[in-house]
């Protein structure tokens, strides 16, 4: 499973026999105050096949990880995608097991995470991120989002890799500021049902924040706010899918109490060019990353069903769940003014590319 490159290795067996023969001088003569303050001595040996950036994407068979994995092979980075498929498919990925520069490593981020080689970037994607899923996984969607940014997190300081971890719009709970700005703490109930995905990606920022005030990692922290596209799973419960499974379908499309509350949806492509741009830039604070345009769930309904003219498909009311947010917009005046970034794709256009992806995958019949 791993890849081992003898020309990797022989460089490092050198460094190390160097450290060996050496370290203990360099202790003893200087350890004194006036030479700890010096920046430790980098010896950097080039040589072909290392010149690509080697990055680590966690959760990189679903939908999110599996669109970041082609994005990085595009830009030219060696991507090592691992994930332990709770949620994702390898489907979404098979396309890129031909790549010369990507790897799979199939593993549990609460488990200790190992990588052979040099981590120039991580990306931690692993976590349980619709409502279905996570209500079905309460103590898998805490613990990957403790332990497993607690192990992703170990593994940057180890490499010196600057990490990215996805945080979300839940964050903010159900808001009574609108629109959410970062400096906007929240309001979330940690007992609700819903309790135990945003307060495992509480923890997340926290404990992010911690490894890059205390151990000084060069961390990077992104609140994702609804973003839909291909490759989301037709029955994961977000309201995308099944709005496109049921209208392909000629079922009722639910919805939730009086379908006035509202959303913002963000093309996928947008998001990736955000956490592109987010990865590269010098902030380590929270970054909102959505589309700011707003709609009803009501006339999201009549969006899908306009696109997929099915005329046995109908509106199917069912009572608000608990702790539903009522409304959700984010305030992008800091990626617009920190990393330039702006969506691009309006609805209409992100919409017709996911339904020809639903297509192909809802069952009929
Ligand atoms: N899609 C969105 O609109 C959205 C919004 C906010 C935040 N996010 C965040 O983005 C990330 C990806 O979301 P997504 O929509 O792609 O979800 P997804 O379910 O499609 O992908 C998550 C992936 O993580 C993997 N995974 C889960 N637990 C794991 C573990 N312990 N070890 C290894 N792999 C594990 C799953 O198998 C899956 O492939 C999540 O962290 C989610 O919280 C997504």
């Amino acid at each position: 499973m791993h890849k081992t490159d003898s020309n990797i290795i022989a460089p490092r067996q050198r460094a190390s026999t160097f450290c060996r023969l050496y370290g203990n001088f360099f202790f003893k003569n200087f350890r004194s105050p006036k030479y700890l303050s010096l920046r430790p001595l980098r010896i950097t040996v080039r040589h072909p096949g290392m010149t690509k950036k080697r990055i680590l994407i966690t959760g990189a068979a679903g939908f999110l990880g599996s669109h970041l994995s082609d994005r990085f092979l595009a830009e030219g980075y060696q991507v090592i995608g691992m994930d332990n498929l709770l949620t994702g498919s390898l489907d979404n990925i098979e396309h890129l097991f031909k790549e010369k520069d990507f790897e799979y490593y199939h593993h549990d981020v609460t488990k200790f995470i190992h990588i052979p080689g040099k981590l120039d970037y991580i990306l931690h994607f692993a976590s349980p991120a619709s409502p279905i899923d996570y209500l079905q996984m309460p103590i898998q969607t805490l613990k990957v989002g403790a332990h497993g940014t607690h192990n992703c997190l170990g593994l940057a300081k180890e490499k010196g890799a600057r990490i990215l971890v996805a945080s979300t719009s839940e964050v903010y709970g159900d808001p009574l500021v609108h629109p959410q700005t970062e400096e906007y703490w929240g309001n979330v109930n940690p007992v609700g049902p819903r309790g135990v995905y945003d307060e495992a990606k509480r923890f997340l920022e926290a404990i992010t924040m911690a490894y890059h005030n205390y151990h000084g990692v060069e961390t990077r922290i992104i609140r994702i706010f609804n973003t839909y596209g291909p490759r989301m799973r037709v029955n994961d419960g977000r309201v995308l899918p099944a709005f496109f499974s049921q209208a392909i379908r000629g079922e009722g499309l639910t919805v939730f109490g009086d379908g006035s509350q509202t959303r913002s949806f963000c093309y996928v492509d947008d998001l990736v060019e955000g956490i592109y741009r987010l990865l590269l830039s010098d902030y380590h604070l929270p970054v909102n990353i959505g589309n700011p345009s707003e709609i009803t769930v009501m006339q999201f309904a009549h969006e899908v069903l306009e696109l997929v003219q099915n005329p046995k498909a109908y509106i199917d009311y069912r009572p608000l769940p608990v702790d539903d947010p009522k409304q959700r917009r984010p305030d992008i005046t800091k990626a617009q003014t920190l990393l330039g970034w702006n969506p691009k794709f309006d609805r209409a256009t992100g919409l017709k590319l996911t339904y020809e992806y639903f297509k192909t995958v809802v069952r009929v019949g």
